[in-house]
């Protein structure tokens, strides 16, 4: 299961992945990449096959056809906490916070599977308070007690309390008021600049295209458009179908 492959592979690399619920299949054939430190964006319209395609990548979900290989190894199929130990952490669709755990709990959830000490564990989590100062204040408060915007903080350091290589985020501003995501989007920006990799499924094609290096388009389980993001950003179809003509 471990194949070896080429020295300068990406670090994600998705190759004809299918994924289906019983005998629907919401997922036909889709190849992507993430280079290691690149910002990639997945947008598309509801029901697509986004979350699918994120669940089948970290792990969450076992594809029914194709093959992932992560960091030079074949990971196809693997549960998602190898996965985290491998260096691949997701923030799920809706957050999904343990919302009757403390904040700090949270966070050291997120740390565990990763860190071997108790130290290492407390570094995570200070790691995390001092990204999101916020959730510093809220440390003893239970998870579902936070807001929205708090919630999408604590998922975020939860998710990187792993030390991962590369954070795959479905859908950052689901419900989310913009002026938390003006906090947000610069906090991924800085996150990637610091060399870690994102893979960002967003419903604001226009913010994701304008945070992202470049960008996959997925309608009805297939990609059916990639490239640079400032390029797709120009792209007519995609500026009438996502980003609205104005
Ligand atoms: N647990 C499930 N059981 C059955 N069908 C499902 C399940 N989850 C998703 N699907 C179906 O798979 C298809 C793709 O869904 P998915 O959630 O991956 O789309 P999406 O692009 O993430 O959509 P959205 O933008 O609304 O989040 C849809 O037709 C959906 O109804
Ligand atoms: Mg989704």
């Amino acid at each position: 299961m471990s194949t070896q492959s080429a020295p300068n592979s990406p670090l994600l690399r998705v190759t004809d992945l299918g994924v289906a619920y019983g005998r629907v299949r919401a997922v036909q054939s889709v190849s992507l990449e993430v280079g290691a430190g690149e910002f990639v964006a997945v947008i598309g319209s509801n029901g697509a096959g986004k979350s699918s395609t994120m669940k089948a990548i970290s792990g969450v979900l076992a594809p029914v056809a194709g093959r992932i290989e992560f960091n030079g190894a074949e990971v196809t199929g693997l549960p998602s906490h190898r996965l985290v130990r491998a260096g691949l952490a997701m923030v799920p669709e809706g957050r999904q916070v343990f919302a009757e755990q403390t904040v700090e709990d949270n966070l050291r959830l997120g740390a565990f599977v990763f860190a071997a000490t108790p130290s290492r564990i407390d570094e995570a989590v200070e790691r995390g308070f001092t990204l999101f100062p916020r959730l510093a204040e809220r440390r003893a408060q239970a998870a579902g007690s936070l807001s929205g915007g708090e919630q999408q903080m604590l998922a975020i350091a939860r998710g990187l309390a792993s030390s991962p290589k590369l954070l795959v985020i479905d859908e950052l501003s689901l419900g989310l008021a913009p002026r938390v995501l003006e906090m947000l989007f610069p906090v991924l920006e800085s996150l990637n600049r610091d060399g870690l990799a994102i893979l960002l499924v967003e419903q604001l094609a226009t913010q994701a295209l304008a945070v992202s290096h470049r960008a996959y388009v997925m309608e009805t389980g297939k990609v059916t458009l990639s490239g640079r993001s400032a390029d797709l950003a120009r792209d007519p179809a995609v500026r009438q179908a996502y980003l609205g003509r104005a």
